[in-house]
């Protein structure tokens, strides 16, 4: 059974969707708890005044019925709220009428670091927002939607998945973040970060060693950098296991199976090896600077300054959301793999069986 998940929308569209297909039928989901993360994902120090607009709520089109999924196609959608004043720029359909509200003047200075000017070169775009609607990271809210329907298929198997800040520009305490926000703030400039997240109740044996795309870290790290901003993956203690011996640097295996220490991060040879699964993962500052960089207009080839748009001074607290429901989609889809089941029932039992034969505690 292949867990896949298919997103839509632009920043500024109608809505985003988000289809998950490979579901269990009789999964119990929780309406709120989608929401608790849809409100996480938007919160944190550094996000800019459209976040507070913003208010994520999830509506299911398909694949639920009185709350239990039918194992069949589940579809979600959020609104974009603030769509409303950009209706007239980022209609799906020719407009008409006088334009009216934001996005209705192309842009033409695209911001380095974003994917502005490669987008627009590559689909021969000459409004650089239509490259720039779909590469911004609201696409990241159907993803933490995802990731809360991942999460609660993991708790049935005991599997919890967390994310946290580790750094935020260089500071790894956290009572200087807030400040280190304020002073990038008021010079105009952006921040990016370190986050870190841990994987609780895993058992063994997810993941492969057999082909290169089997690997679970191989997923994971696929998964994390395919999050907007994100430049670094490390699983367990990662670069740092570089500059030690490997007396030093692996995991000595007790009687029970189970380790004192954890650099591995619970991932040998591509599969979990039944200790909390730790990846952590490394944010760029954000492209988008209220003191713009220097970039070239393209409609005329002339130097000018980048774009400058409502944007995030950092984004480093939504990022351990938005990867922690990285972190559970993977899980939940190796455990698809690796236990299948048409019904709730059937994968869980699986899974009980699986751990009685390896006699894993549960
Ligand atoms: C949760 C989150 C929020 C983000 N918010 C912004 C933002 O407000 N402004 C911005 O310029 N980039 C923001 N980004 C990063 C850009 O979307 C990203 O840098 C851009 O799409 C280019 O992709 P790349 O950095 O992966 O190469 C955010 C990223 C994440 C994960």
């Amino acid at each position: 059974m292949t867990l896949e998940l298919t997103t839509a929308g632009e920043s500024h569209g109608p809505a985003l969707v988000a289809i998950l297909t490979g579901l269990p039928a009789g999964l119990r989901l929780d309406r709120d708890a989608i929401d608790e993360d849809l409100r996480r994902r938007r919160e944190g120090y550094g996000r800019s005044p459209r976040q507070q607009l913003e208010h994520d709520e999830v509506e299911v089109l398909a694949g639920l019925r009185h709350g239990l999924t039918l194992g069949t196609p589940l579809a979600l959608v959020i609104r974009n709220r603030d769509h409303e004043t950009w209706a007239w720029g980022m209609s799906p359909w020719p407009p008409g009428g006088e334009p009216e509200g934001k996005g209705t003047r192309p842009v033409t200075l695209p911001r380095p670091g974003h994917a502005d000017l490669a987008g627009a070169l590559k689909f021969g775009h000459e409004d650089v927002r239509d490259a720039l609607e779909r590469a911004s990271a609201r696409q990241t809210a159907a993803h933490v939607a995802a990731g809360a329907v991942a999460k609660a298929l993991l708790r049935e198997l005991g599997v919890s998945v967390a994310g946290r800040v580790l750094e935020i520009g260089g500071e790894t305490d956290d009572g200087a973040w807030a400040h280190a926000t304020d002073d990038a703030r008021r010079e105009r400039d952006t921040l990016g970060g370190v986050v870190e997240v841990v994987a609780d109740g895993v058992p063994p044996g997810l993941g492969s060693y057999a082909e290169k795309r089997d690997r679970l870290d191989a997923r994971l790290a696929a998964a994390l950098m395919g999050i907007q901003a994100v430049k670094g993956v490390e699983v367990g203690d990662g670069f740092a296991l570089a500059r030690l011996r490997g007396s030093e640097a692996h995991d000595e295996i007790e009687r029970d199976r189970r380790r004192r220490t954890n650099r591995a991060g619970g991932l040998e040879g591509g599969i979990t090896n039944g200790e909390p699964v730790v990846v952590r993962v490394a944010m760029k500052p954000l492209p988008t600077l209220m003191r713009p960089l220097r970039s070239v207009d393209l409609a005329t080839g002339e130097p000018a300054d980048a774009l400058v748009e409502r944007s995030d001074v950092q984004a480093v607290e939504a990022l351990a959301v938005v990867a922690e429901a990285a972190v559970a989609w993977e899980l939940a889809a190796a455990a698809r793999e690796k236990h299948g089941g048409d019904a709730l029932s059937d994968f869980v039992g699986a899974h009980r069986a699986y751990l009685e034969r390896i006699r894993w505690p549960r």
